[in-house]
This record gives structure tokens, C-alpha cells and sequence, in this order.
């Protein structure tokens, strides 16, 4: 028995020795300390026919083989995982740079988006909400822009099978809000919209607005200006300046334009306000009676105002961003520096 264990250590020492990498030293692992085929697990069993007086040497014999082939088989293995050990294993190579996992981040417009709706319902606002596939009614109808009115052509349209359309503004979302719910009514609604435009610096065929509307009794013009400017205040600067200019948009009398001091010049003038020390945000005004008299809301007991702005605009004074096309070209390298 003796020098059977001797003949099989020296066996195993050499195939150990050709063993150059993990799949060869598995083998060896299976030939050796396989649970049925095993030439040690054989040896075991054999034991039980040596004779009884010769039994305890053998059985030391067979063991401290088994220990050497465990412990070898181990220490190999343990080998080729250094680097230089085995050439025919790829080294770990502990200089490498890590392979890092970069943690997500909401989009600039979703982080935008977010502290506009804050803002908002923080001043009582309610949120409201539409179908972004609009019927030509809710789009311009119900909000006195009858067909043939000049004042579609400002808003060049998707059309969509079905006399269906893309809503090129948020402001449908008014009068479904209005047929809906009767006043007091302060809400906002947040969406795409979609237009076709040229997709360029400054224009993108997709983009989103959010649209304000308030109405209730004894709603007057000083209500809008005021609301206008604590949020302008509370979103891009503390001291930015407000300012209305006359202008016409069918569903609203009077209706204005509004802008803010620019905050890249502080009115010093730059490229971004064009010299102007001014920069456009959106459209305001008081609800046209006509609007109200189409949903059913009385303008000689209720008013109102509504106002509409572009949240890429918002996003691009507050991140300092001057080409819309950032948002939507999915660069890493740009939509990394908003970690949130
Ligand atoms: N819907 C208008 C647009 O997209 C913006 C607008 C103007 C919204 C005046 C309003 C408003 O609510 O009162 O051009």
C-alpha cells in the first residue's frame, strides 16, 4: 500500500506540474478528488481490504496523500491569480482603473420641470392635465381662434389622420380644466408641445410649456402681474425685474408679452438679450369673455388671467445653455454635468 500511495504522489506531482491553467487544474481537482471516480476516493475504499495490523500506517500514508493533493490543488490555484504565475492566464492587472457605475440623474428639463411645479404649488396652484393629440376645437376653437383666423398661421401645425392634431400649445389644457370644474380655479398644467419648426439654436419641434390659468371673481390684471413676478423671482433670481408689454393673442384681452431683466448682463446688455437688457419668457393676458362664454363660465360675474411659457427657455437662462438641441441630443457628455 506503501508504495502504491508512493507511485501515485509521484503521478500527481507531475501532472501538477503540466497543469497550466484553471481548466487543466479543474481536470486534475475531478481525476483526483472526484466523489465517484476519484483515484484518492478509490485508495479510501481500498483501505477497508488491507489487513488489520497494517491498517493504521496505511491509513496515515493515504491521508497525508490526500492532504498534499488537497493543499497543492489549492496553492495552484491560489498561483494563478498573481500576476506573472501563469503565462498562459491573463494577469490581474491591479493598476487598471476601476470599471465605474455612473449613478443616474433626472434629464435638466425633468429637474427644471420639477422646481417650476414646485414653485407653483407652493403659491396654491392645482396641476392640471391633456391629451398632447388635440382636436382642432380644444387647440383653437374653444380658445377664439375660429378656422381661417390669421392667428393660426403663427403656430405651423402637425395634422394628424382624423381631423386630429399635435397641440402646438398647452393652452387647451384651460378650457378642458373650465368645462370641467367651475371657479375658483388655479391650476397649472406642464407638457410637450409640438410645432413645425426648423430644428436649430433657438427652436425645436417638440418642446414644453407650462400654461397657467386663475379665475374667479374680482380677478384683476394687478393678480397677474403679481403672481408673474413672484415666481419669475423665485425660479431664475431674487431681483429680476418684470416687465409686460401690450400684445395680442386671440383668447385673452388685454394680452401682453412679458419678459425679464436679463440675468447674464443685469441689463448691461449682451448677446443673449441682444443688447436689449430684456429677455421674452411668454404670452399673458385676461380671459376673453368669449373664451368663458364658450365653457360656460359667466365674464360678468368671473375673470381671469392665463399665461404660457416655455420651459427650455426657462432651463437655458438657469443652467447658462445657449442651443436647445443639448436637450435632446442624449450626449453624455453634456447630461453629466447635471447631476441633480
Ligand atoms: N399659448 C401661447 C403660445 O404658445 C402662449 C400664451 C399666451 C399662453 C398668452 C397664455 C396666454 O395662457 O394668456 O404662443
Amino acid at each position: 500500500m506503501q508504495e502504491r500511495v508512493r507511485d501515485l504522489r509521484r503521478d500527481f506531482d507531475a501532472a501538477l506540474a503540466a497543469a497550466r491553467d484553471a481548466s487543466s487544474l479543474a481536470a486534475l481537482r475531478t481525476r483526483w478528488l472526484g466523489r465517484k471516480d476519484g483515484l484518492l476516493t478509490a485508495l479510501l475504499r481500498d483501505l477497508r481490504d488491507v489487513a488489520p495490523a497494517e491498517r493504521a500506517v496505511a491509513g496515515r500514508v493515504v491521508n497525508e496523500l490526500k492532504q498534499h493533493v488537497e493543499g497543492s490543488l489549492e496553492a495552484a490555484a491560489g498561483a494563478l491569480l498573481r500576476p506573472g504565475a501563469a503565462p498562459s492566464l491573463p494577469a490581474l492587472e491591479a493598476s487598471l482603473p476601476g470599471r465605474r457605475r455612473q449613478p443616474g440623474a433626472p434629464h435638466p428639463l425633468a429637474q427644471v420641470r420639477a422646481r417650476i411645479e414646485e414653485t407653483f404649488l407652493e403659491m396654491g396652484f392645482a396641476l392640471g392635465e391633456g391629451p398632447e393629440i388635440e382636436t382642432d376645437h380644444y387647440n383653437f376653437t374653444a380658445l377664439n381662434i375660429p378656422p381661417h383666423h390669421p392667428a393660426r398661421d403663427a403656430q405651423d401645425t402637425f395634422y394628424v389622420e382624423g381631423g386630429l392634431l399635435l397641440r402646438t400649445h398647452t393652452s387647451p389644457v384651460q378650457i378642458r380644466t373650465m368645462e370641467r370644474q367651475k371657479p375658483p380655479i388655479k391650476m397649472v398644467a406642464i407638457g410637450k408641445v409640438f410645432r413645425r419648426d426648423p430644428f436649430d439654436a433657438t427652436h425645436a419641434p417638440m418642446f414644453h410649456q407650462v400654461e397657467g390659468l386663475v379665475v374667479d371673481e374680482g380677478i384683476a390684471f394687478s393678480h397677474l402681474k403679481g403672481t408673474l413676478e413672484r415666481f419669475c423671482r423665485k425660479v431664475l433670481r431674487e431681483d429680476v425685474r418684470l416687465r409686460l408689454r401690450p400684445s395680442y393673442f386671440p383668447f385673452v384681452e388685454p394680452g401682453a408679452e412679458y419678459d425679464v431683466s436679463c440675468v447674464f448682463c443685469d441689463q448691461g446688455g449682451c448677446g443673449r438679450c441682444k443688447g436689449s437688457g430684456w429677455i421674452e419668457l411668454g404670452g399673458t393676458g385676461m380671459v376673453h369673455p368669449a373664451v368663458f362664454e364658450g365653457v360656460g363660465i359667466d365674464p360678468e360675474r368671473y375673470t381671469g388671467f392665463a399665461f404660457g411659457l416655455g420651459i427650455e427657455r426657462i432651463a437655458m437662462l438657469t443652467l447658462g445653455i445657449d442651443d436647445i438641441r443639448l436637450f435632446f441630443e442624449n450626449d453624455h457628455r453634456f447630461l453629466g454635468q447635471f447631476p441633480g
